[in-house]
C-alpha cells in the first residue's frame, strides 16, 4: 500500500489534501514545522489511524530523510507561500522554497523514492503576454522573488527527473479559496471589515484581474493528475475557467458582509511591486483528463467568506 509523504501537512492546502487521502484510506505522514500551519487543520488527520505527523522542518536535512523513510511518494507543499513581502526578506524565498526544494529532493534520493508532486504557481509566468495562459508559455521575465524561487524548484524536480529517473508533476496554481483559508485577499478583506465596517483600504485601483480555485477542486485535479501520470516531468495548470476583478470581489464579500464600506485604494493598476495585474491559467490540459471545477469563483469568495466568518479566530479574532 501507498504510503504518502506530504510536506505542508498543517497549512491550507496540505491538510486538505491529507483530510482527503485519509479519507480514501491511505496511509499519510504529514511534515511541517508549524510556521504559518494550525493545530486546528491537523486535528481531523489525528483522529485518523493511517496518519502520523512530524513536527520538523524541511531545512533540516536528517530529520527530513529520517521521516521520509518508508514512504512511497512525495507531495511537497511547504514554502513561504506569502508572494507579497519577498523584497523585505529576499533569502526566505530561496531558503524556504529553493533550497527546501532541493532538500525534499535529496532525502527522496537516500529513500529510494521517485515520485514527486508540487506546489508551484500561476506567477512564475510572470508578464504573461498570452491569455489564458497555457502551460508552454514563455516566461522570460520574472516580477517576484517568490515565483523565481518556486520556477527554480520546479527546474530542480525536471533535473532530478532527467538525472535520476524521479517522474515529477507540478502544479500551477492560480490563488485558493475555501475552508481553512488563512492568506490572501479576502482574508485581508474579512479582517478588516470586521475591525472598520464603515471603510476598507485596497491595493491597487481594484481593476486587477484574477483567476481563483476552490481549495477541494484544487485537490480532486491533483489527484486526477496523479492517477494519470506517466515517466518523467510534466506540468499542469490549475485554475478555473474565468477570472474575476478586485471590485468584483469586493462587491461579493461585501454583499455576504451586509456592508457598503468607503473604498480607499492605494491607486496604480498593481497592488505590491511584484503584483501580476491579470492571472488568467489556461487548463485545458488538465480538463482534458476529465476534470471540471464544481464551484465558480463567486461561490468559492462566498464558501470562503462564510467560513472565516464561522471560525474567526484563524484572523485572531476572538
Ligand atoms: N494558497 C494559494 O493561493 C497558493 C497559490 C499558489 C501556490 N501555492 C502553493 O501551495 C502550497 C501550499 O500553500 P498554502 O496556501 O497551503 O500555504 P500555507 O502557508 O497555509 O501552508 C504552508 C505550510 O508549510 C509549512 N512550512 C513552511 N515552511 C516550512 C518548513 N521550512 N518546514 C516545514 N514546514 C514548513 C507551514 O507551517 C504551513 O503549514 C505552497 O507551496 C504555496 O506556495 C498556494
Amino acid at each position: 500500500m501507498a504510503r504518502i509523504f506530504v510536506t505542508g501537512a498543517a497549512g491550507f492546502i496540505g491538510s486538505t489534501l491529507v483530510d482527503r487521502l485519509l479519507s480514501e484510506g491511505q496511509e499519510v505522514v504529514g511534515y511541517d514545522n508549524f510556521s504559518t500551519g494550525r493545530e486546528e487543520f491537523v486535528q481531523k488527520a489525528l483522529a485518523c489511524p493511517g496518519y502520523s505527523l512530524v513536527r520538523a522542518d524541511v531545512l533540516d536535512p536528517f530529520a527530513l530523510t529520517q521521516a521520509m523513510r518508508g514512504a512511497s511518494e512525495v507531495w511537497h507543499l511547504s514554502a513561504n507561500a506569502d508572494v507579497r513581502f519577498g523584497l523585505s526578506h529576499p533569502r526566505k524565498d530561496l531558503e524556504q522554497n529553493t533550497l527546501a526544494t532541493s532538500n525534499v529532493l535529496e532525502a527522496m534520493r537516500h529513500n529510494g523514492i521517485r515520485d514527486i508532486f508540487f506546489s508551484s504557481t500561476g506567477s512564475v509566468y510572470g508578464e504573461a503576454t498570452v491569455f489564458p495562459t497555457p502551460e508552454e508559455a514563455p516566461f522570460p521575465v520574472q516580477t517576484s522573488l517568490y515565483a523565481a524561487s518556486k520556477l527554480a524548484g520546479e527546474a530542480l524536480i525536471s533535473s532530478y527527473c532527467q538525472g535520476y529517473g524521479f517522474r515529477g508533476l507540478v502544479f500551477r496554481f492560480v490563488s485558493m479559496l475555501g475552508e481553512r483559508y488563512s492568506h490572501g485577499h479576502v482574508f485581508d478583506f474579512v479582517r478588516h471589515l470586521l475591525k472598520e465596517p464603515g471603510r476598507l483600504p485596497v491595493l491597487g485601483d481594484g481593476g486587477q484581474r484574477k483567476s481563483y480555485l476552490y481549495v477541494g477542486d484544487c485537490v480532486e485535479a491533483m489527484l486526477l493528475a496523479r492517477k494519470n501520470m506517466s515517466e518523467g516531468f510534466d506540468v499542469y495548470n490549475l485554475g478555473t475557467d474565468g477570472y474575476c476583478t478586485v471590485m468584483d470581489s469586493i462587491g461579493w464579500i461585501t454583499g455576504l458582509m451586509g456592508l457598503c464600506p468607503r473604498l480607499e485604494f492605494s491607486g496604480g493598476q498593481r497592488g505590491w511591486v511584484g503584483d501580476n495585474p491579470f492571472i488568467f491559467l489556461a487548463t485545458g490540459k488538465i480538463r482534458a483528463l476529465g476534470w471540471d471545477n464544481a464551484l465558480s469563483i463567486r461561490q468559492g469568495v462566498e464558501r470562503t467568506v462564510g467560513w472565516l466568518l464561522d471560525s474567526r479566530w484563524v484572523m485572531g479574532e476572538g
